[in-house]
């Protein structure tokens, strides 16, 4: 039977590569989203892949849906933790509220769904988490103190839970994209992503489809001795 992954965030963007590329290679994927309904309906029409609405960064609301979601597909083996958001501002023009909202959704929401499946993964002895960080949790980024906070602590996240995983089959990894074609890059200022790109190596945006890929390898069943790694995919704009 195929496996159960539940790609958060993932009817736009990244998530949505991610959620396509995922049952393109045999898994049945269930693409959660937060707000957009629009974008979800047309996507789950044309993709086929089911879609369900709840918020990351609401433990309870993660609860519920984990739990349907067993109930009407079987065990969650595959988590992809995608959701994110941006309220970009420098220090002093950061509120407590753009602090919050985007570690809340980033990070908690990457405890709040790993909480919700983990029970399930220990039970089945196997499991493939893969959460999104960013080239940005890895080497700053002006304006971001918030956001770069909150993939960074995903980072540290993953290889805490590695360690607890790795016992059980349940390997966890983080992928660090870089600048990627998506609505999130889109909103820089014009000026400031031309200064950007110009320090990308391969000397574009990378492409949803391109971390996808990286998901798809991270996730396969053969993947058990990958775990607690970061797989950056930046076209160079970031080499450590
Ligand atoms: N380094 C140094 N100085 C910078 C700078 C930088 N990278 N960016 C801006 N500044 C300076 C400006 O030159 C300006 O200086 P002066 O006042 O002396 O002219 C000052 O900071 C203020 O800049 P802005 O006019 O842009 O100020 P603002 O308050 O309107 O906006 C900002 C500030 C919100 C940070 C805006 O510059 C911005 O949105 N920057 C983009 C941040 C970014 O890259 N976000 C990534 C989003 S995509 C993502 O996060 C996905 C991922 O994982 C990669």
């Amino acid at each position: 039977m195929a496996r159960i992954a539940i790609v958060t965030g993932g009817t736009r963007g990244i998530g949505r590569a991610v959620s396509i590329a995922l049952k393109e290679a045999g898994y049945t994927v269930i693409a959660n989203y937060a707000g957009n309904e629009e974008r979800a309906k047309a996507f789950a029409e044309e993709t086929g892949i089911a879609v369900r609405k709840w918020d990351v960064a609401d433990f309870a609301e993660c609860q519920t849906a984990a739990a349907a979601i067993a109930t009407e597909f079987g065990t969650i083996e595959i988590l992809v933790n995608n959701a994110g958001i941006t309220r970009d501002a420098t220090m002093r023009k950061m509120s407590r509220e753009n602090w919050d909202d985007v570690l809340d959704t980033n990070l908690g929401g990457c405890f709040n769904m790993c909480r919700v499946v983990w029970e399930g993964m220990l039970a089945k002895n196997f499991g493939r988490i893969v959460n999104i960080g960013s080239v940005n949790g890895q080497a700053g980024q002006y304006g971001q103190v918030n956001y770069a906070a909150s993939k960074s602590g995903i980072h540290g996240f993953t290889k805490a839970l590695a360690q607890e995983g790795a016992a059980k089959s349940i390997t966890v990894n983080a992928i660090a994209p870089g600048y990627i074609d998506t609505d999130m890059v889109a909103a820089v200022p014009a000026n400031v992503l031309e200064k950007i790109v110009a320090r990308i190596p391969v000397g574009r945006l990378g492409k949803a489809s391109e971390i996808a890929r990286g998901v798809a390898f991270l996730v396969a069943d053969e993947g058990g001795f990958i775990t607690g790694s970061t797989l950056s995919l930046n076209g160079g704009q970031h080499m450590y």
